[in-house]
């Protein structure tokens, strides 16, 4: 009988958007389960710091700056690790941002995506096999009910509306497929998490009132917030051989707020 674990020992992760929030939670969880990790993020000093708490831990772990949107430091950065750390063998495609503009938010939150896809699914193949998780968001699975943006728009005041975020999340959920397919038979999985709203510097806002805090728990089932390590888990299990025979899958972990 096999036992069930999560033992990412001797593998190596390149986490991107590992300066804070969902991404900074799962490579120290990546680490807590053995493997080695590079922190990259357009903010080289988070990025450092996720690094230096996981080697202050007893993990092993080093960082990078990246700018997702340049493709060619992207490709850079799967040399950087292998340089760095001796191996890749996951890959936890994450930066992100909310809806800054529309251009801005495809070109970080879709192309950045696609970018580690089509770079780290080739490389991840060619040595072998692997595993990448991208971050998508319950804004990739349906419209996004967000009471803020509805106050924003009902006065006027917002470019997008989120429309933005909302397409490059889907296409996140739509690659997450679609190189599921073309990679199963090279020993590449592919997968998503599609959170939902999760207590992070990106949602800061919310917090600055408790009504609206409020309005924005109600909207999951479960009455609340999630926290980054509820995502950090997913990320983990979806990464490990212990989710061997899943991909192409596309995971909410959003306290039922899909299911509504
Ligand atoms: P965060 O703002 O705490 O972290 C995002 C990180 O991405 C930051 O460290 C930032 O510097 C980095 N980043 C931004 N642009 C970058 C670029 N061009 N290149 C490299 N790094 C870049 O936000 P959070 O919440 O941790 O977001 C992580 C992911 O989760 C994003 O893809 C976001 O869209 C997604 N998400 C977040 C939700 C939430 O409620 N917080 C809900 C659903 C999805």
């Amino acid at each position: 009988m096999q036992k069930l674990t999560v033992d990412l020992t001797g593998k190596v992760a390149l986490v991107t958007g590992a300066g804070s929030g969902i991404g900074r939670a799962t490579a120290v969880k990546y680490a807590e389960a053995g493997a080695a990790v590079m922190c990259a993020d357009i903010d080289a000093d988070g990025a450092k710091v996720t690094s230096e708490t996981i080697n202050g831990e007893g993990g092993s772990a080093a960082s990078l700056h990246l700018d997702v949107t340049d493709e060619t430091a992207v490709e850079k950065s799967l040399q950087q690790t292998l340089d760095a750390l001796g191996g890749f063998d996951i890959l936890f495609n994450n930066a992100g941002v909310g809806d800054i503009s529309y251009e801005k938010t495809i070109a970080v939150n879709q192309n950045g995506v696609y970018y580690g896809l089509r770079h780290g699914a080739e490389l991840l193949a060619k040595r072998g096999g692997g595993a990448i998780v991208n971050t998508a968001s319950i804004a990739g699975l349906q419209g996004l009910v967000s009471p803020l943006s509805m106050k924003a728009n009902a006065a006027g005041m917002t470019e997008g509306g989120g429309i933005a975020y909302i397409a490059s999340k889907h296409a996140v959920v739509g690659m997450t497929a679609q190189f599921a397919i073309s990679y199963a038979q090279r020993g590449v999985r592919v997968n998503a998490v599609a959170p939902g709203y999760i207590d992070t510097p990106m949602t800061s806002m919310i917090k600055e009132d408790m009504q609206i805090q409020h309005e924005y728990e109600q909207l999951h089932p479960m009455a609340r917030l999630g926290q980054p390590d509820e995502i950090a888990t997913a990320v983990v299990f979806l990464s490990s051989d212990a989710a061997s025979f899943i991909t192409g899958h596309t995971l909410p972990v959003d306290g039922g707020y899909s299911c509504c």
